[in-house]
């Protein structure tokens, strides 16, 4: 099976975007956070190519399988057993991710993990040559692609997990379809400067970019206040147009690199082309949609983090339109995620090839 990871309470928005994309299979809801398609994959999940890169999977599982064992040395084993050929076969480095579902009972995480160290226990004792290209998840200097192998274990609950070996395959829209973070939830700091908590999202976007404002460029951020995200462009130097009908929180009205324009978002049109718009207002899913489609396809900007919010779990297929304004376009990187930090929306995360515009 292959089993996909997305925030609790989004499983029934995730089963029916894996449904729609007309997959062969049964797809289900396994445990919180966890979407199953039976009936895909082999188990060592080589057929992985067609993966949908769904908006509401953070993370997949290819090729998975369920192990269970009722004491840890039990499950240890079975994984073992489980993964002992693909990764000893294997020449690269492999990384080991341990993973409980969305909602774990106290202890789970750390019974996932316990688990993991066992299991890697087993390898340095059996198998010590493929034990020494483990590489920590914590390395995130160290690249992951296709040369890599990534383990997942997977607590369904103390006595059952899943199991999957697979390497990330390049996505033809950038990226991999496997995210290097454990869970597929990228490492976000804590900053207390930022004027709200929205720079979050803004801070994991550009983990999945792999690429963020520059010292020099210029960001418009539009809805920007109180300024959580124009405080992360600024903080690396950016100069930034703020556009809202209200006025940043006071803390960063005066940066002396930071323009505020009062008035409408949507009417806003920059004089030359930015590096980066950034949009995170509050509107029907169609007037973000309609904005990202007008900057990408007018050559407006060369990179864009947009968020699409939507009121209850209906409206979805509105990201329809999306795939084909990429189509056109055709950017280095385009995908669309309901991010860890997202509540009810998703963001539109595009990067352009173009060299830098340093116009506005
Ligand atoms: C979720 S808040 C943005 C938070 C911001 N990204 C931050 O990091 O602090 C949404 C903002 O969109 C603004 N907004 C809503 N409709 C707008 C419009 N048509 N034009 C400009 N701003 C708008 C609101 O005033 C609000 O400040």
């Amino acid at each position: 099976m292959r089993a996909f990871l997305c925030t609790a309470g989004s499983e029934s928005a995730l089963v029916d975007e894996i449904a729609r994309a007309g997959r062969p299979g049964k797809v289900a809801q396994l445990a919180p956070g966890v979407v199953a398609l039976d009936g895909a994959d082999s188990a060592d999940g080589a057929k992985h190519d067609d993966d949908p890169d769904p908006v509401f999977a953070r993370q997949t599982l290819p090729g998975a399988i369920a192990v269970e064992g009722a004491s840890v040395r039990a499950l240890a084993e079975t994984i073992f057993a489980a993964i002992d050929d693909p990764v000893d076969g294997w020449p690269g480095p492999f990384l080991l991710h341990a993973l409980t579902h969305a909602e774990p009972p106290p202890g789970l995480g750390s019974r996932a993990a316990l688990i993991a160290r066992e299991v890697l226990a087993l390898l340095d004792g059996r198998r010590r040559r493929a034990f020494r290209r483990h590489r920590s998840s914590d390395d995130l200097a160290a690249p992951f692609d296709d040369r890599c192998l990534l383990v997942q274990l997977l607590a369904l609950t103390r006595e059952r997990f899943l199991v999957s070996v697979a390497a990330p395959r390049p996505l033809p829209t950038g990226g991999f379809d496997l995210a290097r973070w454990p869970g597929g939830d990228a490492p976000v700091a804590t900053d207390r400067a930022p004027p709200s908590r929205a720079y979050q999202k803004l801070e994991e976007a550009f983990c999945w970019l792999e690429a963020a404002p520059r010292a020099g460029e210029v960001c418009v951020d539009l809805g920007a206040a109180p300024g959580g995200w124009t405080a992360t462009a600024l903080k690396r130097g950016a100069r930034v147009v703020a556009v809202d009908r209200a006025p940043v929180a006071l803390s960063l009205a005066r940066h002396p690199h930071l323009s505020m324009t009062i008035g409408n978002a949507f009417t806003y049109a920059p004089t030359a082309p930015v590096d980066w718009l950034l949009c995170d207002v509050v509107c029907e899913p169609q007037r973000s949609l309609a904005l990202v489609d007008s900057w990408l396809s007018g050559g407006l900007c060369r990179n864009l983090v947009v968020t699409v919010k939507f009121k209850g779990r209906d409206g979805y297929g509105a990201l329809d339109a999306l795939p084909p304004i990429f189509a056109r376009v055709r950017p280095a990187f385009a995908r669309v995620k309901q991010l860890a930090h997202n509540k009810n929306e998703v963001t539109v995360m595009v990067r352009k090839a173009e060299a830098p515009s340093k116009m506005i």
